[in-house]
């Protein structure tokens, strides 16, 4: 099939690549064409490991195509999809949906002969419904379907997510597009994906629930740590006792310092809104974005006690920025609450970062960012570790410990365990653990 990719962000520029891959020819559609030529160069304008490898294997192969003009991507496009993003509007929390209406504004213009519009982006339950109307009211004679088809990407785990999903939610109710989508979506039949077929409502409101209610498990397994901390015990194995129940499940119950990133704190903000909107408040959302926007100030209150009380004057090495590891992705990131927070107790920061350094010099200042984790920890009075990449899972702790002026290390990732760090002689404290 022909599909033309409106967005190329961490949602259009993954699923295009990955639609390509599938043996589908796909069209890339972006207004900003200095990113449009930079993906001519094959540079990603994100970090996603494996994808510049995925978008050259298809660019050579010719299935991937990159433009700025849209007219040339939809002419003959079977399926066009709106990647744009979405982000959380100023002020009011709502999503900003300007450019899903200007992408619909924009194809309604273009759309000769039956034409499939699928909303990739996350948007808010009804949206679907506007952006029909958007394309009615420009183009009455049109003949076209308007498909919500959610992604459900984690970033720096995209591609597979893409490629291996759990499920497939198409929300329609036109035959036609159903066909389309199976077609579109059939390579993934091989493993026996399910596609779920629903309306298209409730397809809009699928996303926004499996976010939430995986924010849910999150900020739930983040209070349990707090009460283990209070009374002896360990988060860690309270998450594996719970896990084991089939009717929860293991995943998404590691305890930390909050969830950020581009999604969880954008979709359960507009969540509740949407609630509150239809007067059927979500009261466990609202209260976990509460509860997670207070954990993540409460960070620095929590390295600042393991270094006694006061770090003003003291020189503190930070491992990791990013959201979680695998990313360059600063977006609500726990680092945005606990760095500012510790410089203004008067602490030196030396942090450093395998890919998000870049980022985080964008939004945060007053800090020294550093080339690797040893020179971030040398001369330091305490190491804090931020997030969990791997090449920080396997640190010389020797080294750590001599070239530390002190033994504090503050683990807010639960990378080590506190029993080996007391047999090396840290003052080590952590998530949820004795
Ligand atoms: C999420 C959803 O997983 C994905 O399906 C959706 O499409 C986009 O949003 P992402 O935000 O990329 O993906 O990252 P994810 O791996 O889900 O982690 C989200 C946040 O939760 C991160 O801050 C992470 O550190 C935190 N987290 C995750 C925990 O604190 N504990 C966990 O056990 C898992």
């Amino acid at each position: 099939m022909r599909v033309a990719m409106i967005g190329t962000g961490y949602v259009g520029l993954v699923s295009g690549a990955c639609f390509a891959d599938f043996g589908h020819v796909v069209t890339c559609v972006d207004k900003d064409a200095s990113k449009i030529e930079r993906l001519h160069q094959n540079i990603m304008p994100i970090y996603e490991p494996g994808l510049d490898t995925l978008v050259e294997k298809n660019v050579k192969e010719e299935r991937l195509f990159f433009t700025t003009d849209a007219k040339e991507a939809i002419a003959d496009a079977d399926a066009v999809f709106i990647a744009v993003g979405t982000p959380s509007r100023r002020g009011d929390g709502h999503a900003d949906l300007s450019y899903v209406y200007a992408a619909a504004e924009e194809i309604a213009e273009l759309i000769d002969g039956f034409t499939m519009i699928v909303t990739k982006s996350t948007v808010p339950v009804g949206t679907g419904d506007e952006v029909e109307d958007i394309i009615r009211k420009k183009r009455p004679d049109a003949d076209f379907a308007v498909v919500s088809n959610p992604e459900f990407l984690r970033e720096g785990a995209a591609i597979k997510d893409f490629k291996i999903p759990d499920r497939v939610v198409v929300g329609t109710d036109s035959e036609r597009a159903r066909e389309l989508m199976r077609e579109l979506y059939r390579p993934l039949f091989l493993n026996e994906t399910p596609i779920l077929f629903t309306a298209r409502r409730t397809s809009e409101l699928i996303k926004y629930a499996a976010n939430a209610f995986l924010a849910v498990k999150i900020t739930f397994i983040n209070e349990m740590a707090d009460l283990c901390e209070a009374v002896g015990a360990n988060v860690q194995e309270v998450s594996r006792g719970i896990g084991l129940d089939g009717r929860i499940g293991n995943k998404f119950l590691n305890a930390g310092p909050g969830y950020g990133g581009s999604c969880f704190p954008k979709d359960t903000l507009a969540l509740t809104k949407t609630a509150n909107d239809n007067n059927t408040p979500v009261r466990i959302v609202d209260t976990v974005v509460e509860v997670n926007a207070a954990r993540k100030k409460a960070m620095a209150g929590k390295v600042i006690q393991a270094m006694g009380g006061d770090v003003s004057g003291k020189t503190i090495g930070v491992l990791g920025l990013a959201f979680k590891q695998n990313t360059d992705d600063m977006r609500d990131a726990p680092s945005l609450d606990i760095i500012p927070a510790l410089i203004e107790a008067g602490a030196t920061i030396k942090a450093f970062d395998p890919e998000a350094m870049e980022e985080a010099a964008k939004l945060m200042d007053g800090l020294n960012y550093v080339e690797n984790a040893y020179e971030a920890v040398d001369g330091a009075d305490a190491m804090v570790i931020l997030t969990e990449w791997d090449q920080f899972r396997a640190l010389d702790l020797e080294r750590i410990k001599a070239s530390l002026s002190s033994d504090i290390v503050v683990d807010l990732r639960n990378i080590y365990s506190p029993e080996d760090m007391a047999k090396r002689g840290f003052e080590y404290s952590s998530i949820g653990r004795p």
